[in-house]
C-alpha cells in the first residue's frame, strides 16, 4: 500500500509498505556507513548484528501492522527507486511507539525532504496506527535530526545519558515527542500549523 505520495523539490516521493527487495537497501546501508556516520547517529559497529541476521530482523517486519505488530517497516521511495526507510518500533498499543528514518542514499539528504514528509509520516502513524505519542530520541550530536523533528512539530521533553540498548552505543540522547492531540490540533493549534507549512510548501 502507498500511505504518501507526494512532489518534493522536482522529486517524486511515495511512502510505502516493504517488500523483500527492499531489504538490500536498508542492509548496505548498514554495512557501508562510515565510522563517522555511525558515531554521528550513535551506533556501535560492533555492535550490528551480522547481514543475514540484520536482515532477517527487517524481513520480520514485512506485512507487519501498525495495529497489531510491536514493529512496522515503511520504504520512502524517491523517483521510484527505494532511497530510504521510516521504521516505527517499541510499539505499546494505545499508549506510544519510537520512531526512526534513514534516508539511505545520501543524494537525498539535506535537500529539505524530510522537513516536507515528516508530518505525513506521524499522520500514517496516527491514521492507522492506535498509539497516542511518538517518540524520537536521536543522539543529542546528530544535529539533522534534532533540526528535523523541532521544525516538525515534536516538542523537546529531555535531555540524557541512554545505556547502550541494541545497535546503539551509550549515549547522550534527545527525547522528542508528538502526541495525536498536538496532530490532530486539539491541543496545540499553532504547532500543528506550523508543521502543515511545510507540507505547502511542495
Ligand atoms: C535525519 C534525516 C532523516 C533528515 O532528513 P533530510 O531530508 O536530510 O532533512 P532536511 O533537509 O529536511 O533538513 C532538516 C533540518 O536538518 C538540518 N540538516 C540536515 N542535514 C544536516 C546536516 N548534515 N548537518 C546539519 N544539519 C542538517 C537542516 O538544515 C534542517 O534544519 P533547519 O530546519 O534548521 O534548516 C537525514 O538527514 C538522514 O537520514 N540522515 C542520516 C540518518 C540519521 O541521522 N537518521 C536519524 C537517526 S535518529
Amino acid at each position: 500500500m502507498d500511505y504518501v505520495a507526494k512532489k518534493i523539490d522536482g522529486v517524486e516521493i511515495i511512502v510505502r509498505d516493504p517488500k523483500a527487495s527492499d531489504l538490500d537497501m536498508i542492509v548496505d546501508y548498514w554495512y557501508n556507513m562510515s565510522d563517522v556516520a555511525l558515531r554521528r547517529i550513535g551506533v556501535e559497529r560492533a555492535r550490528i548484528p551480522g547481514r543475514a541476521a540484520r536482515r532477517q530482523a527487517f524481513f520480520d517486519m514485512v506485512g507487519n501492522d501498525l495495529c497489531r505488530d510491536s514493529a512496522c517497516l515503511f520504504i520512502i521511495d524517491a523517483d521510484g527507486v527505494p532511497v530510504g526507510y521510516y521504521l516505527v518500533n517499541k510499539i505499546e498499543h494505545g499508549d506510544s511507539c519510537q520512531q526512526h528514518i534513514h534516508l539511505c542514499d545520501r543524494g537525498y539528504r539535506h535537500r529539505g525532504l524530510l522537513s516536507h514528509l515528516a508530518f505525513d509520516l506521524m499522520a500514517l502513524v496516527f491514521a492507522h496506527g492506535d498509539v497516542q505519542t511518538i517518540i524520537s530520541e536521536p543522539s543529542a550530536r546528530n544535529p539533522a535530526p534534532n533540526a528535523l523533528l523541532q521544525r516538525c512539530g515534536f516538542l523537546p521533553r529531555r535531555r540524557y545519558y541512554k545505556a547502550a540498548q541494541g545497535i546503539c552505543a551509550a549515549m547522550e540522547v534527545n527525547r522528542y515527542e508528538v502526541t495525536r492531540a498536538d496532530i490532530c490540533g486539539v491541543r496545540d493549534e499553532g504547532r500543528r500549523v506550523a508543521a502543515l507549512g511545510y507540507q505547502s510548501g511542495t
